[in-house]
């Protein structure tokens, strides 16, 4: 089909014509296996449950792969493997233990194409996101923690960190192959053995990553890898095997998980939800604010703990930042998360779509006034257009709980002391945004906001080197850097 251009390119900018593309999808193959098996003590091994599930792909609703279900036995399996495993590998010098994480990291960068379709194709998230973002961090924190492994000693000064055991870690959707990467690789490079559960509608990369291990040599039981839901996790939760929990996913989840442990001596790592405040300020470069607004909340269609979920926009520059925001989302392209040139792929579920076309509904009732971009959604799959409300008040659902979806609510305020009031007034606490060109205005406000990230004049970057974390409902424990070590560890 040949691209349509407009006829006067002064219109595009002014009425929002955009120019057709030809579609661009990519074409390097996944390499999904039909089936998926459990991956305990280094073997592919199919479930006592008997059982499997399907995951489908959300760009078309296709059957992607059948993943095997973990039952009690299962899990059993896998904490087993892991607990022993864990004696020789916990003695393991740290130089060597450096090096697996080494080979884990350079065999995901040898195999990043394929692994990113495979993430795009289950998950739903744009190619250009998996391709450019996904893969490269995963490799990233498997490089960082390589680096740790033979240097604990000087992490705390005159202290050593003694690892806990096997970790029970549970990890969600939205980026599934680098939150897999956050978990395991602190954990190893501290001397844990892991026995890990993916989320149930992308677990196709977890498993992909089950044969980087066995490529990379990593003696068997150090890591397995149980596919399953809310039992698997609840399974892996009450295991008296398991000396620690790390939990990343939905705030109720976290809270259930918090009473199941009370009272044990698990250790616990909660990474939940969010609702973060981007922050504009009227002295802050607008364009460049614009683009990071736009970043904040459209990045990996919103499915991000850490979006910027609230605007909050000073009164007195409001109505030129809706107005070029408008501008701005019109070109965004949604559709196809294969097409490299798409900016916005599917949303992960049916279930999380259902969840956000109701909170939409609700902000709509409570009287906030809507905007959508027109684009033309593909028939097949779970897509939801760019969305943003203004005229939002504290107290309306979209101001108070978490979408996870492509939708931004925008507060306006008139002083800093109003800003802070309105972004601290949530039960999260993960991330906030502050846009000011004052240097002492972003030191303030980021002593002041409740948040366990703060960005100046930026959205949405990443290091692993960059504890993240979270306050209040938004969990404990860091995630990254040093402090992300400590979590991992006995001092001893
Ligand atoms: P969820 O919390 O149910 O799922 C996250 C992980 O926990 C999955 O692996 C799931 O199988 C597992 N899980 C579920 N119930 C469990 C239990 N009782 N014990 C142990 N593991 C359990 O999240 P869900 O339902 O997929 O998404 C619901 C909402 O949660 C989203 O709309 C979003 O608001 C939030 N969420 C936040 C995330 C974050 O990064 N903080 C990630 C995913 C969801
Ligand atoms: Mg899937």
């Amino acid at each position: 089909m040949p691209a349509k251009r407009p006829n006067n390119p002064a219109r595009e900018l002014l009425f929002g014509d955009l120019w057709e593309f030809d579609p661009a999808p990519e074409t390097a193959d996944p390499n999904i296996a039909p089936r998926y098996q459990l991956f305990i003590n280094g073997k592919f091994t199919a479930p006592k449950s008997k059982k499997y599930f399907d995951s489908i792909s959300p760009r078309n609703e296709a059957k992607v792969s059948e993943i095997a279900h973990a039952g009690d036995s299962d899990v059993n399996a896998a904490f087993e493997a892991a607990t022993a495993a864990f004696p020789k590998w916990s003695k393991t010098p740290g130089a060597e233990r450096g090096k697996y994480l080494y080979r884990i990291a350079r065999l995901l960068q040898d195999r990043a194409r394929e692994f990113a379709v495979a993430e795009t194709i289950d998950g739903g998230k744009p190619i250009r996101e998996s391709r450019d973002f996904d893969l490269p961090m995963s490799a990233a924190h498997f490089f960082y923690h390589a680096g740790w492994a033979d240097k604990l000693d000087c992490a705390m000064p005159g202290r050593r960190l003694e690892p806990l055991g096997v970790a029970g870690q549970i990890i969600p959707w939205n980026f599934p192959l680098l939150m897999m990467a956050w978990k395991i690789a602190p954990a190893l490079a501290t001397g844990n053995t892991v026995v890990i559960k993916p989320a149930e509608t992308t677990s196709v990369t977890a498993m992909k990553f089950a044969s980087i291990l066995q490529d990379a040599a990593l003696p068997p039981g150090v890591v397995n890898i149980v596919t399953g839901a809310r039992e698997t996790g609840a399974a892996i939760v009450g295991h008296p095997a398991a000396a620690k929990i790390a939990f990343t996913g939905s705030t109720a989840v976290g809270k259930w998980i918090q009473r199941e442990l009370a009272g044990s001596d698990k250790r616990l790592t909660l990474e939940l939800g969010g609702k973060a405040a981007n922050i504009v300020f009227e002295d802050a470069p607008i364009d460049q604010a614009v683009e990071g607004i736009v970043n904040g909340i459209f990045f990996n269609q919103g499915h991000v703990c850490c979006a910027g979920a609230r605007l909050l926009v000073q009164e007195s520059i409001a109505s030129e930042i809706l107005h070029k925001l408008k501008l701005r989302m019109r070109h965004l392209r949604v559709g196809d998360p294969l097409d490299k040139n798409t900016d916005i792929g599917a949303i992960n579920s049916l279930a999380q779509l259902q969840k956000i076309r109701d909170l939409v509904q609700g902000g709509i009732r409570q009287g906030a006034e809507i905007f959508q971009t027109e684009c033309r959604l593909p028939k097949k799959g779970f897509y939801f257009a760019p969305t943003l409300f203004s005229g939002v008040s504290s107290s309306h659902r979209i101001a108070q709980e978490e979408i996870f979806g492509p939708v931004l609510s925008i507060l306006t305020f008139r002083t800093p002391e109003e800003a802070i009031e309105k972004a601290n007034n949530t039960p999260y606490g993960l991330s906030a945004g502050v846009w000011t060109d004052k240097g002492s205005r972003i030191l303030k406000m980021s002593a002041e906001l409740k948040a366990g990230v703060v960005w100046a004049n930026t959205y949405n970057k990443f290091d692993p080197a960059s504890p993240f974390g979270g306050f209040k409902e938004s969990g404990f424990g860091r995630e990254g850097g040093k402090q992300g070590l400590l979590d991992y560890a006995k001092l001893a």
